[in-house]
């Protein structure tokens, strides 16, 4: 399964370091190649003839070889990989990933690479559980790298407690895993909306939502999981994605949501649409603050452009169309109204009436409804995890449309 796979093996300075001679076996044995680098005090833990002799490379840990003056290229090396694993990651190293510090081949090469990257943790109880090490895996998780979380056992200081590198061959299985995953939607371009929209009353002042953005970012991560390219239109929030292979392109209005999503989707083969979009705009803005002393009571309002359904009428039989519907009242039957009006193939529906579902939640309750008259219901879930569920919905429209 891995014959012809490049793996980069990242080893830093940790006791757990001793256990990766056994995957280095497991993967060559798989016909991975694999070229591993040191960080400057993992030489400590495991010696690089033991390594250099099982990967059948030399293994680097300097920029250049000291003895010849060659200089190791860290790019080259970042885009030979198909995967980059980091195992052991000492809190040192991670917390210099997550700060984007390159002071060493290793740290440089990560930054460098463009392949799935994947980390797993070791350390002791309470470094593992210390706030710092928490928001550093969850920066590495942001960048899209995957976590082999540390397992619970006894560890190197005699306490016991989470902390111990995952075994060689559950490693060496989450590896071969990912390579054998088939990407459902590679080759796939898809349009995301997401956010809230501001219509601008006055240059100080806007009509605004609580929408975060978090669902559409999620859905735009996990669509890159599956080999999608995204183009995220995305609406003023302080929510961001780092990850690559979503082109994030920024705007304020409904009116801007509108022409950048008319203009991206004629080169989409999907469009999902979970921004919170303002449906009605101030007809007039003032061109300088209204001050309090003119005592202005109303705001006139005009409708925006409904996305959705402009994307509907102009949408071919191949193209899959995903919209939302935040519901209070009537929920399914509304769901099912706009999920016909507005031609789609799915309809994601959420309820304000669920507990930790809807803005600013980092979770969500949906139910997923075809326009052939199913549903599906979903528990409450992490938007990570719904994302998915929608994904897979829509690989299973994208299945029958064949
Ligand atoms: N939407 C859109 N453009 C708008 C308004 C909404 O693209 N101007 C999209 C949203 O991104 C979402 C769906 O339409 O995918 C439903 O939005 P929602 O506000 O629930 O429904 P509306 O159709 O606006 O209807 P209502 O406000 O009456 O519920």
């Amino acid at each position: 399964m891995l014959k012809g796979k490049k793996i980069l093996l990242g080893i830093t300075g940790g006791i757990a370091a001793y256990k990766i001679p056994f995957l280095l076996r497991l993967l060559k044995k798989e016909g991975a190649e694999v070229q591993i680098i040191l960080s400057p005090f993992a030489k400590e833990f495991v010696t690089p003839l033991t390594l250099s002799t099982l990967s059948e490379r030399p293994v680097l840990t300097e920029f250049h070889n000291k003895d010849d003056g060659s200089w190791f290229s860290h790019v080259n090396l970042g885009l030979w990989a198909d995967l980059f694993l980091v195992a052991p990651l000492t809190a040192n190293t991670m917390g210099k990933m997550a700060a984007g510090i390159a002071d060493n081949l290793l740290l440089t090469t990560i930054l460098s690479s463009r392949c799935p990257v994947f980390f797993a943790p070791t350390m002791d109880l309470d470094m593992y559980h210390h706030p710092s090490t928490q928001s550093n895996i969850k920066k590495l998780q942001k960048f899209g790298y995957k976590l082999i979380e540390p397992v619970e056992g006894e560890l190197a200081s005699g306490l016991k407690g989470m902390g111990r590198l995952e075994e060689p061959e559950v490693i060496f299985e989450i590896i071969k895993e990912h390579f054998e995953k088939k990407k459902a939607l590679k080759g796939k371009k898809v349009l995301v909306t997401a956010g809230p929209t501001h219509e601008p009353i006055d240059p100080v002042r806007f009509i605004g939502n609580h929408s975060s953005g978090k669902m559409g970012i999620a859905i735009a991560e996990a669509l890159v999981d599956e080999g999608a390219e995204v183009d995220l239109v995305l609406g003023p929030t302080s929510e961001n994605t780092e990850k690559q292979g979503i082109k994030i392109h920024r705007v304020t209005t409904a009116e801007q949501m509108f022409e950048k999503s008319m203009q991206v989707f004629k080169n989409e083969d999907i469009a999902i649409l979970s921004a919170a979009v303002a449906d009605f705009s101030p007809s007039n803005i003032a061109d300088s603050k209204i001050k309090k002393e003119q005592g202005f009571q109303s705001i006139e309002l005009k409708p925006t452009k409904d996305i959705l359904a402009s994307l509907g009428k102009v949408k071919s039989k191949k193209q899959i169309l995903v919209g939302f519907a935040l519901e209070t009242d009537n929920e399914e039957a509304n769901a099912i109204k706009k999920l016909n009006a507005k031609n789609l193939d799915l309809i994601v529906l959420n309820s304000l009436r669920d507990k930790g579902a809807g803005f600013g939640y980092s979770t969500n309750k949906v139910s997923i409804l075809d326009n052939k008259g199913n549903k599906t219901e979903f528990a409450l879930k992490d938007k990570t995890e719904v994302a998915k569920d929608i994904i897979a919905a829509i690989v299973s429209v994208l299945e029958q449309k064949k």
